[in-house]
């Protein structure tokens, strides 16, 4: 709870690392949309992790404008929440350090977005559970980065810095969130206080959907390569869509349905009417469905949520005055909750004044 607004403290941020896709979008960014109302909401974006893999500068600085750009397009408003880029806080790498003299190696290391980071580090494919002698043991000039290794560090400090309520983050970060009350409950304990609060994941109403790539399996994310961005034109996107992996159609009535013909319906499900999604899953039960037909509605719906959001960030990629000075005024406000938190740690850790 924020003392001035006394209302929930939400953070939650996305890593520079290219344009926002579908996934980002109805994972995160429609999420943070829903809560700027109610809650005292701050969101980032996370230039600092986005350096743990070694993006080349100037698009790590592209990425930090577009996916800005990006943010208040989709709806989030600067007024009503605290927007702000990572590294326009010194006071977070300050207290990652601090921070870090209370995190183990050992557990860092266990963690699962570590490990496939680290993997793909080495190049290493299997994935036996040698990953610590493949790190330690390793003389060729192939690394796995300190940061990579304390990445949930800084993202713990991230939301706590803040003394952050809610966290709406998707299920592949319950891990980083974990070790974040971790590391909170440490600190509490090692200095007798009972300074951080626990922050939790925000559950919104209805099953969390998942939002599937077009590749035919796992979710939509950047590196796969499967995507459909904010920022496609309309011929790119219906492209997109038209060559979405599916399968040699329904052999039978009632066949089961194969993934990436799935993964269709669940995205025809976040973008359509359940009428639409009913339609197609009754096309398919009765042997009528034509994969083609089904793509082109789908285009048709996607290009309904994201054609009027490309339109705005067209709009305001170009305002670099604008840009600049709300990423000034989001550092601002972040760093008051910011400094005061960390002179507090400070404080707290023994660090003062002579
Ligand atoms: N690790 C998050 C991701 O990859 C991004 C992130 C960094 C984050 N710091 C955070 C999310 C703090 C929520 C709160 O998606």
């Amino acid at each position: 709870m924020d003392k001035e607004t006394s209302k929930k403290v939400v953070v939650s941020g996305i890593r520079s690392t290219g344009n926002l896709h579908l996934g980002n979008y109805y994972g995160a960014l429609s999420k943070f949309v829903r809560l700027q109302d109610d809650y005292d909401c701050r969101y980032f974006i996370a230039d600092l992790h986005a350096l743990t893999t070694n993006p080349d500068p100037a698009s790590l600085h592209q990425s930090v404008k577009d996916i800005l750009a990006e943010y208040i397009a989709a709806g989030l408003d600067p007024e009503k929440n605290i927007i702000y880029v990572q590294s326009d806080i010194p006071e977070i790498s300050e207290m990652y350090l601090l921070m870090n003299m209370h995190v183990g190696i050992g557990e860092l290391m266990r963690t699962a977005s570590f490990k496939e980071k680290a993997r793909k580090a080495l190049g290493i494919t299997s994935d036996s559970d040698e990953i610590e002698k493949e790190i330690i043991g390793n003389q060729t000039n192939q690394r796995v980065n300190a940061g990579l290794l304390t990445y949930p560090t800084l993202m713990a400090v991230d939301i706590l810095i803040h003394k952050a309520d809610f966290v709406p983050v998707g299920k592949d970060q319950e891990q980083h969130l974990e070790l974040t009350r971790r590391f909170a409950r440490r600190f509490n304990s090692f200095y007798k206080t009972d300074y951080f609060g626990e922050p939790v994941n925000f559950n919104f109403e209805g099953a969390a959907l998942k939002v599937p790539g077009l590749d035919g399996s796992g979710k939509m994310g950047k590196s796969e390569g499967n995507c459909i961005y904010l920022i496609d034109d309309e011929k790119t996107l219906r492209k997109k869509v038209m060559r979405a992996v599916t399968d040699e159609g329904p052999q039978a009535p009632n066949s089961p349905v194969s993934q990436p013909v799935e993964n269709l319906f669940s995205l025809m499900s976040l973008v359509s009417t359940p009428d639409t999604v009913k339609y197609f899953r009754d096309a398919y039960a009765d042997c009528s469905i034509r994969y083609g037909d089904m793509k082109k509605q789908l285009a048709e719906y996607i290009l309904k949520v994201t054609l009027p959001i490309r339109e705005r960030i067209l709009d305001i990629k170009g305002n670099d005055e604008y840009l600049s000075k709300v990423v000034k005024n989001g550092a601002e406000r972040a760093r008051e909750h910011a400094s005061r938190t960390l002179k507090e740690v400070r404080e707290i850790m023994g660090i003062r004044k002579i």
